[in-house]
């Protein structure tokens, strides 16, 4: 394998003095979809943000495409290409779907030309709900703007913490399609961090089990894809 796309070794760091990622390896290479799984409070938001760029690490490092980024800002790592959807989706309510698009089109790497039409081919609403504040959206239809938002800049990784968050089934089934046809169409690997069995199951081509800080297990794809395995690392 060449470089791999994303590269994390030895990753600590937390809130204050508080340390909560351990020590943490894990590796992507293009175009794949990797899930961390684990129970609440293990520290998978941690490290959603420590890659993003918004927490910075105590030690370790963080490389992307053979760039150390370790010590660059959540804005020049969008520019080189992370898209982070965060948990909760944190979409800007008061602002309309459009003008939430056009954040991740400034905040995104400005190398492509934003393809409009291309995320509204994959989310129809955001199209048709264009002038809406995002605020009055769904929770589905916000995780969809918050997709769509990070995919306007045409990242190289998008990093997805727990899309299926308090949202209904059939809308969880539509975001699993969806980002698994940005990924075969765009190229555009995924980092996801997952509690529902059924996401996981059916997106994941391989994963990583985080406890206490710490990944402890990588799962193939014949683990990954098995509900029964997976489950065994979700159960409280
Ligand atoms: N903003 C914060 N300030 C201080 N501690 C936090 C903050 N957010 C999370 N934590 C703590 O960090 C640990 C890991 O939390 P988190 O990364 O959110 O876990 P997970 O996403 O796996 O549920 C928990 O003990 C949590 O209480
Ligand atoms: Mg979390």
């Amino acid at each position: 394998m060449t470089e791999a796309l994303l590269k994390v070794a030895g990753l600590t760091g937390g809130y204050g003095a508080e340390t909560v990622l351990q020590g943490v390896d894990l590796e992507i290479a293009a175009g794949e979809i990797v899930a961390v799984i684990g129970r609440n409070g293990v520290g998978k938001t941690t490290l959603m943000r420590t890659l993003a760029g918004l927490l910075r690490p105590q030690g370790g490092s963080i490389r992307l495409a053979g760039t150390d980024v370790t010590a660059l800002s959540a804005d020049r790592r969008a520019r080189l290409g992370i898209g982070y959807i965060p948990q909760g989706r944190d979409v800007f309510p008061e602002l309309t779907v459009r003008e939430n698009l056009m954040v991740g089109e400034v905040a995104g790497r400005g190398r492509a030309r934003p393809d409009y039409d291309r995320i509204h081919g994959y989310f129809p609403i955001l199209k048709e709900r264009a002038r809406q504040r995002a605020g009055t959206l769904s929770g589905g239809q916000q995780q969809q703007l918050a997709i769509g938002r990070a995919m306007i800049g045409d990242p190289r990784l998008m990093v997805l913490d727990e899309p299926s968050e308090g949202i209904q089934p059939s809308i969880i089934k539509d975001i699993a399609r969806n980002v698994r046809a940005l990924n075969r169409e765009t190229g555009v690997a995924v980092l996801l961090v997952e509690q529902n069995l059924d996401l996981i199951v059916s997106l994941a081509d391989r994963g990583y089990v985080m406890e206490k800080g710490r990944i402890t297990a990588a799962l193939g794809n014949d683990e990954i894809t098995s509900r029964d395995h997976v489950r065994q690392y979700l159960t409280i």
